[in-house]
């Protein structure tokens, strides 16, 4: 591992990156160790992950492994997610006869249920193993919802036309956050505790305008109803024709909200054939970006990149997107983060 100046030490926010069990130890460990204070599961904290091939609850293996990675190396844990439209089991929408639910009021209220069952499970689970009122507590936010916002402006609600959505409506999402509230905070704290986990709303093309104004509106009004959503969660999957000033105005837009913003899931893909010329504009990319989170640094509660180097990236096919190339070495976009003050 290059002896580089770490990133974390170079942001005013925690910065964090998603990775697996395959970046807890080896030279992975040692560049995440050396560069990040934050980690995202990419994929062992999302609702299927939680259960097994019968539908029995229990910690992903991975998840355990993340977890204790966290507290042995003292690393913040963002957690990822309670409730999203993929990468959730199919029976979560259906009757024990395996039929779709539909919206009477016993199906209405079965999937209430299992809401509840899903997001209380979890923070027992995690309370019971890693003490999650202690001192050593590394789990710091979940998103609690993911992706909910509509891709089109068909809809007066805005709001994707989900299993959840098809079921409950927008009840759904008032019930995650009130359910993870109460799971993460009363149930589980010592007398007089705060709830130490902050919880999120996330979504992705937040840059874009429509979106940005649907995605809003919903947490106006969660807000207004009193709903305990304490973050708004930017992905930024964003590409190198995508201006800055949009991931600006998509922070700004949010800046008169009572709540904290993150951003989650950050990768810049070059499109291909990957070239030093693209590389190079990707290193001015990632610079004039992380220039525009040092200025919004009170309203970020971390910044995260959506894998450590680029094999391992769900978009690598377009192009080499993250900061650490395959041997784990530095691409001019850790030196746009770190020299572009
Ligand atoms: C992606 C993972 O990176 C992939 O490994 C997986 O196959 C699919 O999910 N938005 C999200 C993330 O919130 O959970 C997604 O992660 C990327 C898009």
């Amino acid at each position: 591992i290059e002896d580089l100046t770490p990133i974390k030490d170079t942001q005013p926010y925690p910065v964090g990156v998603a990775i697996d069990s395959r970046e807890t130890s080896g030279s992975a460990s040692d560049l995440l160790l050396r560069h990040f204070d934050q980690i995202t599961a990419e994929n062992h904290m999302k609702p299927e992950a939680w259960y097994d091939e019968a539908g029995v609850f229990r910690a992903h293996p991975d998840a355990d492994a993340l977890m204790q990675f966290a507290v042995d190396n003292d690393l913040r844990v963002y957690g990822h997610v309670l409730v999203w439209h993929s990468q959730t089991p199919a029976w979560f929408f259906q009757n024990d006869a395996g039929e779709p639910l539909g919206t009477t009021d016993a199906d209405k209220q079965a999937l209430r249920d299992r809401l509840h069952e899903h997001i209380f499970a979890i923070a027992e689970d995690l309370s019971t193993k890693y003490g999650l009122f202690g001192d050593g507590n590394p789990l710091v936010a979940f998103d609690v919802v993911n992706e909910v916002i509509s891709d089109s402006a068909d809809f007066a609600d805005g709001l994707r036309r989900s299993e959840w959505y098809r079921i409950l409506g927008e009840e759904f999402i008032d019930l995650a956050f009130r359910y993870a509230d109460e799971a993460f905070n009363q149930t589980y704290a010592a007398a007089g505790a705060d709830r130490p986990v902050t919880l999120f709303i996330n979504d992705y093309n937040t840059e874009q305008s429509g979106k940005q104004l649907r995605y809003k509106a919903l947490v106006e009004r969660l807000l207004a109803r009193g709903v305990p959503v304490d973050g708004v969660g930017h992905q930024f999957h964003v590409n190198l024709a995508m201006p800055i000033s949009a991931l600006e105005q998509a922070i700004t837009a949010f800046g008169d909200l009572p709540v904290t913003q993150a951003v989650t899931e950050f990768d810049v893909p070059t499109g291909t054939p990957v070239t030093e010329a693209l590389l190079v504009e990707q290193g001015y990319y990632f610079r004039d970006a992380f220039r525009v989170f040092r200025a919004h640094a009170e309203d970020l509660f971390h910044v995260t990149v959506w894998g450590l180097t680029d094999g391992r990236s769900w978009r690598s096919s377009n192009g080499a997107p993250l900061v650490f190339d395959d041997g784990y070495q530095a691409k001019p976009a850790y030196h746009g983060i770190v020299d572009g003050e």
